[in-house]
């Protein structure tokens, strides 16, 4: 950590100046406090509603250059990585901080692999959910209930428990996934097939009938591999900020990893792939595109799969999304869906509303366009999401526990309430 500068400010209440520290781009909001206008005054805070402008931790694992369209993991550009590395790698990777030899990479896997099986009772609980219930909600539940199966899993700092929880949630997330779908569907679960890679055991427990194996085409294996990579991490956006608040009190990975599935949940975030299923089945076809900005522009509806809080010219994410759907209709048929997302991008890469508040597609526009074409059904979209993030989520979340300057998060409020004033209706 080194001071490049001095941010010198002057407060008009006083007329006193100080001196702030800058390092690496920021000050420290607590070097704040020491701006009073009493010796009994709490000191001056930073208001930052959203976070918006506020950096919360110090992060190894994944650099953004939003203007840029930029995304690296550990230094190493996305492009890179989807193409070239396999999702367990990269999970390797983000959690370790560098890609895994051969024979670590081998290892790794059959570590994973060695836990992708769930405790027969968690089939119980499943079970008790309404056969239309959201597989999301049956997902964050059953990450929640994961942590009373492993009681050892409170002893957060203990480095070989963690790494025991971090293999466990990456090898059972699937399943999971998997039996919240066979749930709704009133399939018998497919248990996990040893013999297959991350994504074709996953691909596996979700289509697996009367067959003695299941096996997965090559190309949509490999597809939904990348699709996970894609999504692996994407630094402290809402999911992974919920992981690391969560975490900072010391819970367990279970229950922080669930906190973060329910904030992927959200429609601004994880859901957006589902919204935009919905969306674009709601606009019917190409012909009614026109009239659909429209209500964006007028402020009724919004885009959903358009615009990013970081990202400001275009997500790398949506263009490598887009290489792969190609490679996936070629098996599975072109989703007639792709022709009115097309046709909205282009309408709207072309429209001022849209290219001045610099809102492009982003990871989710056409992930589910790819999803639906493989035959998930739309509710799923997060769960594949949630899939993808969660060795995002348990990088982010042991880089949290190992940080020294980190403590219990806890934020500041500005309190707009009433003063002070009783039950007798007298006040002061
Ligand atoms: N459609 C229409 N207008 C939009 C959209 C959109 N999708 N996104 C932002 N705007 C407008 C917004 O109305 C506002 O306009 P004005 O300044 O005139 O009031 C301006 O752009 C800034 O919007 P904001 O909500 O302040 O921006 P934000 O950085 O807080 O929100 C976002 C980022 C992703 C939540 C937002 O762009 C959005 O709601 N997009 C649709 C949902 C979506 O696709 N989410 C997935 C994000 S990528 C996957 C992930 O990481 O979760």
């Amino acid at each position: 950590m080194t001071i490049t500068g001095i941010l010198q400010v002057t407060d008009s209440r006083t007329g006193r100046s100080y001196e702030l520290p800058i390092i690496d781009g920021a000050i420290r909001a607590i070097d704040l406090r020491q701006i009073k206008v009493a010796d009994d005054d709490f000191g001056l805070l930073s208001y930052d509603p959203a976070l918006l402008n506020t950096a919360s931790c110090r992060s190894a694992i994944t650099f953004i250059d939003g203007e840029k369209g930029i995304l690296r993991y550990r230094g190493y550009p996305i492009e890179e990585l989807a193409r070239r590395a396999s999702f367990l790698d990269v999970a390797y990777l983000l959690l370790r901080g560098e890609l895994p030899a051969k024979e670590e990479s081998a290892a790794w896997a059959a570590e994973v692999t060695n836990h992708t099986y769930v405790h027969e009772n968690v089939k119980k609980f499943i079970d008790g959910f309404h056969h239309d219930a959201h597989p999301m909600g049956i997902l964050v539940s059953t990450i929640a209930a994961l942590s009373t199966f492993y009681p050892e899993a409170k002893a957060v700092s203990d480095p070989a428990g963690q790494q025991e929880q971090v293999v466990r949630l990456i090898a059972k997330m699937p399943t999971l996934a998997a039996f919240a779908y066979r749930h709704a569907m009133g399939l018998p679960y497919a248990y996990p097939d040893d013999e297959l890679s991350y994504a074709g055991n996953f691909l596996s427990m979700m289509w697996k009938m009367t067959e003695p194996r299941y096996r997965p085409d090559p190309v949509l294996e490999h597809a939904l591999d990348t699709l996970f990579t894609l999504h692996a991490d994407h630094e402290q956006n809402c999911s992974t900020s919920a992981m690391r608040v969560v975490g900072s009190s010391r819970a367990d990975p279970y229950s922080a990893a669930a906190a973060a599935a329910a904030a992927l949940y959200g429609p601004l975030h994880g859901g957006a792939n589902e919204q935009v299923l919905r969306m674009l089945n709601q606009i019917g076809s190409v012909d009614n595109v026109p009239a659909y900005i429209e209500r964006v522009k007028r402020g009724d509806v919004r885009l959903m799969g358009f615009g990013h809080r970081v990202y400001k010219n275009f997500d790398p994410r949506a263009t490598i999304i887009k290489g792969i759907a190609d490679e996936v209709f070629a098996v599975t048929g072109r989703n007639p869906l792709l022709d009115i997302a097309l046709e909205l991008e282009r309408i709207a890469l072309d429209d001022e509303y849209f290219v001045s508040h610099k809102l492009y597609p982003n990871v989710d526009f056409y992930s589910g366009i790819i999803y639906q074409a493989m035959g998930f059904p739309v509710a799923m979209f997060p769960v594949l999401f949630a899939i993808g993030r969660m060795p995002g989520w348990l990088a982010q979340w042991q880089e949290g526990a190992a940080d020294p300057e980190q403590k219990i998060s806890r934020p500041r409020q500005i309190y707009t309430g009433h003063g002070l004033r009783h039950l007798d209706g007298t006040a002061g």
